[in-house]
Parts: structure tokens; sequence; C-alpha cells
């Protein structure tokens, strides 16, 4: 039997900061951001709002729509790198909030890759059918490690989460195929340097438009089917010309890519399963589609996985 989401779910702070909102704080303007980023306005969380409180909120309606309990849930697996503190861990936070007392918790650290990393390892504990009902969540807030006096970063990234519940399916549909990959030579140009994050633009942009496309087509290739099969494509929202550079490698249409970037900015392992539960919930993403979901992050690391819905 193979491994596939139950049910999905999102959640993003009310606090809209927009790219004019933006032009107060640093030396930019909308014009730039936009046509460098494809990013408009970006969500950021209240100061009683931490990242435990998202993934909550994301993973209680994922928990509903795949019509389970806390009490149901074999693993929680929370992506995150910017976690309320080191330990205990955002996923502990949430094994005792959501009454999961049968559960084990641990976070997953793989930046925006981290999503990927954490659906593949549920699909092990699924498939080895050591566990049925695992929780994955990817929940952020860079805002508190945002350096919110370099234009280079602060205008780039938001906060959320998105989480699935994840279990057997059955033979045919579920995860078909994965790719998981890290380079740590290439760590310095993403970083968490002392409190804020650091970013070689270039550079980290120069390994995405290369990896991206390249992992969503292995990972097509590898689950038997050819690149215009692709029904939906869930890349990771960090920028638009990145993004495109997936989609065209495909050959699929523009309406057939989960496009957020433009409302909620880069908001790192959340931004991929908050993609997710808006293509089920607007009905972009239909029974028996072919959906590739790929992603990148510091590490550097990167994830893709097709399966069929
Ligand atoms: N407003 C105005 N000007 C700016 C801004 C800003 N917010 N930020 C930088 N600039 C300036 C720079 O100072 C630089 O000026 P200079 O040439 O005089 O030094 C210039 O704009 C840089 O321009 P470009 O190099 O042409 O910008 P580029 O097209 O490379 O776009 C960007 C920059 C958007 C950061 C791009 O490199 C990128 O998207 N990289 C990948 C980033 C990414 O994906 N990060 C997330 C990865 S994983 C994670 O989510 C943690």
């Amino acid at each position: 039997m193979k491994a596939g989401v139950l049910g999905t779910g999102h959640y993003v702070p009310e606090k809209v900061l927009t790219n004019k909102d933006m032009e107060q704080i640093v030396e930019t303007n909308d014009e730039w951001i936009r046509t460098r980023t494809g990013i408009e306005e970006r969500r950021i969380a209240a100061d009683t709002e931490d990242t435990s409180d998202m993934a909550y909120n994301a993973a209680a309606q994922a928990l509903d729509e795949a019509g389970i309990t806390g009490e149901d849930l074999d693993l929680i697996l929370v992506a995150t790198v910017t976690p309320d503190q080191p330990f205990p861990t955002v996923a502990c936070k949430l094994q005792e909030r959501l009454g999961a007392t049968k559960a084990a918790a641990m976070d997953i650290s793989a930046a925006c890759a981290g999503f990927m990393y954490g659906m593949i390892t549920a699909q092990k504990f699924i498939e080895t059918e050591s566990y049925k009902h695992i929780l994955i969540i990817g929940a952020e807030k860079l805002s508190k490690i945002t350096d919110w006096s370099d234009r280079n970063t602060c205008v780039l990234f938001g906060d959320g989460a998105g989480a699935a519940v994840m279990g057997p399916v059955s033979d045919e549909r579920g995860i078909l195929s994965f790719e998981l990959g890290a380079d740590g030579s290439g760590g310095q140009y993403l970083a968490q340097n002392e409190d804020f994050i650091f970013m070689n633009g270039r550079e980290v942009f120069k390994f995405a438009v290369r990896q991206m496309p390249e992992s969503s087509v292995n990972v097509v290739e590898k689950a038997g089917y050819a690149k215009e099969d692709v029904d939906y494509l869930i890349p990771h929202q960090a920028n638009i010309r990145i993004m495109e550079a997936a989609r065209q490698r495909l050959g699929i249409e523009v309406d057939r890519m989960a496009v957020n970037v433009n409302k909620y900015g880069n908001t790192s392992a959340a931004s991929i399963p908050i993609a997710l539960s808006e293509g089920v919930k607007n009905g972009k993403i239909k029974d028996n589609d072919l959906v590739v979901l790929v992603g990148f992050g510091g590490g550097l690391t990167w994830g893709a996985v097709a399966l069929k819905w």
C-alpha cells in the first residue's frame, strides 16, 4: 500500500505587509520587488504568535480534513528553521496541544526543503507498516530572524504554516517517486549568521534554477511518466522566476503551477504545504492527478516528490 495525503491545512497570520509598506522600512520599491521576485505582499505574525501557534492552526485543519483526531496520530514531524526555541521542539508542543497521546514527535531542519524531507520520512514509516497516521507540518516565523535593515533579504520572507496528514491510501495512488539531496559546500550562500538570515542571492538563484527543474523531471521519469503528464506542479515559493524555470522545463501550462509567492512571499518550509492545501481547497488538485512537489533551500538542500492524488 502506498503512502498518500489524507488531509491538508494551512494558516497565515492576519497582518499584511505590502511592498509599499516595505518602502517605508528600507530603500526599495514595489516595481523592483515585483519584477525580481513576483512578491506583492507577505504576512507577518503578531508578537504573541509563535511558530507552534501557526503550526497548530494548520494541523487542526489537516486533522479535520482527514477525519481523524490527535489521538489517531503515530508521529508528528515539524519542518522548521524557526522553532519557538531549540527544545522542547515545536513537534512536542503540538503533541501536547493536539492530545496526540500515542505519537512520537520531532522537528526536522532542512530549511525550505524541510517539508519534502518530512514527507519522505513519513512515507517510509507508512509503507513499512510501522505507523499509520503521520502529521507533517512546515511552519516558520521568519520575521524573527529577518534583518529589517537589509533590503537584500527583508523583502523576500513571510510567516505561515501548512500541514498534511499522511497515511496508507492504495496500491495505485500516493507517493510514486522521490528525490532528496544536499550539498553542504554551498552552505555559506544561505545561512543564519548570528541572529539573522544572510543570503548570497545570485548564488542561490543559480543553484535553484538548475536544481528545481532537474529534480522535477527526475521524479516524473522515476515514476514512469512523461513531463507533460504532470497535472499540477507545486514548487517552493521563493521567486516566480525560479518557479517558472521548473514549469517551463516540464512544458506545462501556467495554470497548472501553484503560485502564492505574490501573497505570502517566501515562507521557507511552510510554502509547499500552504500551496498544497490551497490547491486542494480551490479545486486545482483533483482525484488521480499527477502532482509534483519540489523544493530547495539553505544547506543547501533539495527534495521532490511525484504523487498520484
Ligand atoms: N530593492 C531595491 N534594490 C535592491 C533590493 C531591494 N529590495 N535588494 C537588492 N537590491 C539591489 C542590490 O543592492 C543590487 O544592487 P547593485 O547591483 O548596485 O549591487 C541589485 O539590486 C541586485 O540586482 P540583481 O543582481 O539584478 O538582482 P537579482 O535579479 O539577482 O535578484 C534576488 C535578486 C531576487 C535576491 C535573486 O537573486 C533571487 O531570487 N535569488 C534567490 C533567492 C532565494 O530563492 N532565496 C531563498 C532560498 S531558500 C529559502 O527560502 C531560505
